[in-house]
């Protein structure tokens, strides 16, 4: 007997498969994570990124203003300064790069684009981490969220309209609201990266921000492990107990269930990190003619959105907007 359910009748033109899609990727998704790096004449190509680069402020403004002009919406700014120091100290500088860059931005596109800043010290320390190292080799907690208060201090006086904390401290996001209000930086928001894992994609990126951890260190003291699911959302809850207005979970395509179960539990706007891995993985494929790069590029990203991210960081943010155009 044939069937009497078929449903390939309604896969049969691509005007009837865009009628029925569930999913739609749109410009107004996307967030373009940026270099800008100090003390260079020209912006550098990173060689893990293809395509993505380490901005001056003056390529930084040109490339803000185009991905504005295809209707991105947002971008997080990523600062890789001249010299680094213990404490990370050019985070909270206020002739920062980070902190010219953001006041750079807004005087280029006002509030045409969402200006926003990764908050961490990894790129501004000399040791690598994401903190203060203490006397025993770990990431003293306490002393690293008061060094996170003042970077968010430093990057709303510079113009930030949101800022993103990627430290997986404890505590960063009270301390850090705490500190925009008592600034009077109270319509700052705050992006968490909640849920981020202790991942091995984050290579590529390591080398985008000029970035060694000492010793041949790592993050798993301070960022999650990637065995545990249930710890994402008491990760996610205890930030948005302190006042986190969006959440974040990253990488990405390792971690759909995550995402699916963060989207399921809050009502907040959730985000993704499709991260520098996760982009170079393709991007190395597609050279070698091994899988279509663009194609399988602007499947992940779907399926990053199918699986509940309302905001999805990618270094691809520029190709799929001019592909959507
Ligand atoms: C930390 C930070 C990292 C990334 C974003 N923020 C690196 C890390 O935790 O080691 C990685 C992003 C990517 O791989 O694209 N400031």
């Amino acid at each position: 007997m044939p069937p009497a359910r078929r449903p390939r009748r309604l896969r049969r033109t691509a005007a009837l498969r865009r009628l029925v899609a569930e999913t739609r990727l749109a410009t107004d998704d996307l967030i373009a994570p940026l270099f800008v790096r100090e003390g260079i004449a020209e912006a550098q190509p990173i060689s893990s990124l293809p395509g993505v680069v380490q901005h001056t402020r003056e390529s930084l403004r040109k490339e803000v203003a185009g991905l504005a002009a295809l209707g991105v919406p947002g971008v997080i700014l990523f600062g890789v300064p001249a010299t680094k120091d213990p404490e990370g100290s050019g985070a909270w500088d206020p002739a920062g790069i980070v902190q010219l860059a953001l006041a750079d931005l807004r005087t280029e596109v006002g509030d045409d684009l969402v200006v926003m800043a990764d908050l961490c010290l990894d790129e501004y320390t000399d040791h690598g981490h994401c903190g203060v190292v203490g006397p025993d080799g770990d990431v003293d907690n306490d002393a690293t969220i008061e060094l996170y208060a003042r970077a968010a201090v430093a990057q709303a006086e510079a113009g930030a309209q949101v800022v993103a904390p990627s430290g997986m401290m404890d505590g960063q996001v009270a301390a850090i609201r705490a500190a925009l209000d008592g600034a009077g930086h109270e319509r700052v928001a705050i992006l968490a990266y909640a849920a981020k894992y202790a991942s091995g994609l984050y290579g590529p990126f390591r080398e985008a921000v000029d970035v060694t951890i000492a010793g041949g260190g790592n993050r798993r003291g301070y960022q999650q492990d990637p065995a545990n699911a249930r710890e994402a959302l008491e990760e996610v809850r205890l930030d948005l107990a302190e006042g986190a207005d969006m959440v974040m979970v990253k990488p990405a395509l390792a971690y759909l269930d995550v995402l699916a179960r963060v989207r399921a539990e809050v009502d907040v706007p959730v985000a993704a990190y499709h991260v520098s891995g996760e982009y170079a993985m393709v991007k190395a494929a597609g050279e070698r003619g091994w899988i279509d790069g663009d194609a399988v590029l602007a499947e992940h990203v779907l399926a990053i959105k199918r699986a509940g991210a309302d905001l999805i960081l990618t270094y691809a943010a520029r190709e799929l907007a001019e592909a959507l155009s």
